[in-house]
This record gives structure tokens, C-alpha cells and sequence, in this order.
């Protein structure tokens, strides 16, 4: 297994009097894939958003290669090399896939009349990029708006790539999308990986976990249910954690016919 880059123990936020995180641990090795799973509601994108640096945990520790920390923003994660792409893709839909891919990192120093940027350069490093993430995108120039919800995914995680992220956290990337699309993003998870990259797989679908994970913990309710390495756990254990195992138990009982 890899170096571990980031540890969480005993991790635990309430908002206000809702408690939304109870003592969760986990690690999130360099070169692996780490999923986390669990219905609605169950604390998943609270998790990410600790680890990313957009909400501060209340409980427990968060270590980022050995040291403790408590992110008072998002910057302070990235600077860390901890890059999130979220559920609901904050990019500029009407600018081109190779300005989003620069935004806020923009190569400047070109002559007039390019504005001080230097496009060209940026275009290639765009098409290079994404090309070696294995995206297929045919014109960079398009807005990004106008991609697949799946193509969208692979620039922010080639973006990442690119500059530098050693941890990658996505939350819900395949949750929207149909099967050929959640492929091709399982792929880049792959990539990213296969770079050396510590890759947050948060999900609900147990199929999709499998297919790249090392590492599955399943969250319930804010807590840990379910904490196992791939050689421990079948998918068909993720499915039925997943699909509320005991719970459709009783309501297949509750919802049987009379005979
Ligand atoms: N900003 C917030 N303020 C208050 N409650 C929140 C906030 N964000 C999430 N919660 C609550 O915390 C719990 C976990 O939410 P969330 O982490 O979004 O779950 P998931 O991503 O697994 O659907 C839910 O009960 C949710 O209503
Ligand atoms: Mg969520």
C-alpha cells in the first residue's frame, strides 16, 4: 500500500444541533482509491467538505502527511495539493474547455494584442493534458457548457492532474450521468490513480465503487458502518449495505402478500 496522505480520526461536525459526522476515520493513500458510500443524507459531502477546507470538523483529527490540521479555507487544502470537484461542476459554461482548464492560473507574460496571456501555449497544455488523461474532447475552443456532463468531469480532473494535485476528491462524479458517460469517468479515476494520486470516491452506486475502489467506507446516519480494504469485502456485502440490508429485510416482510 501507499503513504498515507491524509488521516482522519474520530472526525465528528455538528451544525448547530445537528449532529451530520460522528467519529469517522479513514486514510487516503497515495495511489489508491478510496470510496466513500451512503444514502442521502448520510454525511458524505460533509466529509469531503472537511477534508477540502470548506467547513472546519468539530471532533477528532484530520492529518495531512502526519500533521494536524483544521482548514480554515479551501486554499489551505489546495496548497496542500487537496483538489475537490464537486457534484454541481462550478465552472464558466460559456467560456472555452481551455479557459476553464486555466481559470484563476492563467499563463501570462504573451504581447499585445493577446491581452498579456499567452493563448497558444495555454492551448496546447490543455489538449496535451487531456489527451494523456485519455479525454476525448474534438475542439478545445468549444464552451464548455456545451460537453457531456462526462466530459465536464474529465476536464476538472485532468485540471487537477495537471496542476499538481496529489489528492483528488470528487463528490458524486457518476451520479448524474448514464453508463457509457460513468465509464469514461471510472477511467479517469483510474488515471489519476494509476499518476499517483490519492483519489475521495464519493458515491451510491456499490457497482461503481467496486470497479476502481481499494478502500470502502460505507456511511449511515453520520457514522461508519462499514470500513473494509477490497480483499475484505465482496460487492455483493457493498450492495446489500448499500440497498439497507437488514432494513429491506423487514419491509419485504412488511410488504409481502397474504398467501
Ligand atoms: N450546512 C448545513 N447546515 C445544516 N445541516 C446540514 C448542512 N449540510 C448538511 N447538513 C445535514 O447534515 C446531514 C448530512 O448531509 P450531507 O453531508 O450533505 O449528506 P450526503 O452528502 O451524504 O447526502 C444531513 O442531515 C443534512 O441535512
Ligand atoms: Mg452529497
Amino acid at each position: 500500500m501507499g503513504v498515507p496522505v491524509i488521516e482522519l480520526a474520530g472526525v465528528g461536525k455538528s451544525y448547530g444541533p445537528i449532529s451530520a459526522l460522528r467519529d469517522v476515520s479513514l486514510t487516503v493513500d497515495a495511489g489508491s482509491v478510496t470510496c466513500v458510500l451512503g444514502d442521502n443524507g448520510a454525511g458524505k459531502s460533509t466529509l469531503i467538505k472537511i477534508m477540502s477546507g470548506l467547513h472546519p470538523h468539530s471532533e477528532g483529527t484530520l492529518t495531512v502527511d502526519g500533521t494536524a490540521r483544521v482548514f480554515g479555507s479551501p486554499r489551505e487544502a489546495l496548497d496542500l495539493g487537496i483538489a475537490t470537484v464537486y457534484q454541481d461542476l462550478a465552472v464558466a459554461p460559456l467560456m472555452e474547455v481551455w479557459r476553464n482548464f486555466f481559470l484563476g492560473s492563467e499563463l501570462t507574460g504573451g504581447r499585445f494584442p493577446f491581452a498579456g496571456l499567452r493563448i497558444k501555449e495555454m492551448r496546447r497544455i490543455t489538449d496535451a493534458a487531456l489527451r494523456d488523461m485519455g479525454i476525448e474532447i474534438d475542439d478545445i475552443d468549444r464552451p464548455i457548457g456545451t460537453l457531456s456532463g462526462g466530459q465536464r468531469q474529465g476536464v476538472a480532473i485532468a485540471r487537477a492532474v495537471h496542476f499538481g494535485a496529489r489528492v483528488l476528491i470528487l463528490d458524486e462524479p457518476t451520479a448524474a450521468l448514464g453508463v457509457k458517460q460513468s465509464g469514461a469517468v471510472l477511467k479517469q479515476i483510474a488515471a489519476a490513480r494509476d499518476r499517483g494520486l490519492g483519489v475521495v470516491f464519493i458515491t451510491h452506486n456499490p457497482h461503481h465503487a467496486y470497479l476502481v475502489g481499494d478502500h470502502f467506507v460505507v456511511l449511515k446516519l453520520g457514522a461508519a458502518v462499514l470500513d473494509a480494504r477490497r480483499a475484505e469485502v465482496t460487492l455483493e456485502e457493498l450492495t446489500l449495505q448499500m440497498s439497507g440490508g437488514d432494513e429491506l429485510q423487514s419491509l419485504s416482510e412488511e410488504l409481502s402478500r397474504p398467501s
